[in-house]
């Protein structure tokens, strides 16, 4: 049986043929929203607080004004989950500038709109975790930190889309994109991490990438373990020597990387390192979910 997505479109639960959103939004006329996506594990969303500061982040940095409260967001997001009935899913919350005159001043719109967006999330392929997966390098570069900050999580990905469809006519699982000083920022959807020497390094935020909130986890678990982690910039000549590398995000959390550009990484097959970041992650996920 398929089970249908539950969508919430300003507290209202509504069947998904009904949930649409006026073409005069300007999420869809400008990109101007703003999203959080995080997964559940046993219902319960996995660091849901550090997903709404970075949404509040996000508000702030694009002079959104928050117009729905913290503890409504959350309510909403329950009532959501509630009707979806199961323990693994998938949360979109978005929130756009709302609807108004066709125009570019962001005073056209005073009413947001809030969209959650839930659904049955069943899985992602085992080969992805068991075999590792091919990156590209994109030719299409991240923004800039002084233009649309890639920090903030906006409904802006255009730049991520056309990095995504070079790995895509290439036929690579994803695409990492650099900066304009030729560093690696991120993948498409998911943060980006090398290994050599038994040292975990991912490109510092002022590299123009989003602070993930599984990266900031993961940072900790590392420190925690008394493993060596750094945040330095590196090329992809840096990844294509690596020992090994990795992704990171919420909803696919550590997605090891087997090649970039057709150059094997390490053995070709996900490290020793990765494989241990892998089950410490999921340990520390599934200790935050367990029911009361
Ligand atoms: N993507 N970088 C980019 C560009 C992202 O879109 C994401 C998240 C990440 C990882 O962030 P986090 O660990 O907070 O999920 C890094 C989400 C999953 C998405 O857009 O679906």
């Amino acid at each position: 049986m398929k089970i249908v997505p539950v969508v919430n479109i300003n507290g209202l639960l509504v069947d998904i043929e009904d949930a649409k959103i006026s073409v005069f939004d300007r999420g869809f006329l400008y990109g101007d929203s703003i999203y959080e996506v995080t997964r559940t594990y046993n219902r319960i969303p996995v660091l849901l607080d550090e997903h709404l500061d970075r949404l509040w982040y996000s508000a702030e940095r694009l002079s959104i004004p928050m117009i729905h409260s913290r503890e409504l967001i959350k309510n909403e997001i329950n009532k959501t989950l509630v009707k979806l009935n199961q323990d693994d899913a998938y949360i979109r919350v978005i929130i756009t500038r709302g609807e108004g005159e066709i125009g570019l001043d962001p005073n056209l719109s005073t009413n947001n709109n809030l969209i959650i967006i839930t659904k049955h999330l069943k899985g992602y392929p085992s080969w992805w975790y068991e075999d590792g997966v091919t990156l590209i390098t994109a030719q299409i570069m991240r923004n800039p930190k002084n233009a649309t900050d890639p920090s903030i999580k906006s409904g802006n990905y255009l730049n991520n889309v056309m990095a995504m469809t070079e790995a895509s006519k290439q036929k690579a699982f994803d695409a990492i994109m650099l900066n304009q000083q030729g560093f690696v920022t991120e993948g498409t959807c998911s943060n980006i991490w090398i290994i050599k020497d038994g040292v975990i390094n991912t490109p510092p935020l002022h590299a123009g990438i989003l602070d993930g909130i599984t990266k900031q986890q993961l940072l900790k678990l590392i420190k925690e373990r008394g493993l060596k982690a750094s945040e330095l910039n590196f090329t992809p000549d840096d990844i294509k020597n690596s020992d090994e590398c990795f992704m990171s995000s919420s909803t696919r959390e550590i997605v090891p990387v087997k090649s970039l550009d057709g150059v094997t990484i390490g053995t070709g097959k996900p490290g020793i390192i990765t494989k241990q970041l892998m089950s410490l992650y999921k340990n520390s996920t599934r200790a935050m979910t367990v029911p009361k």
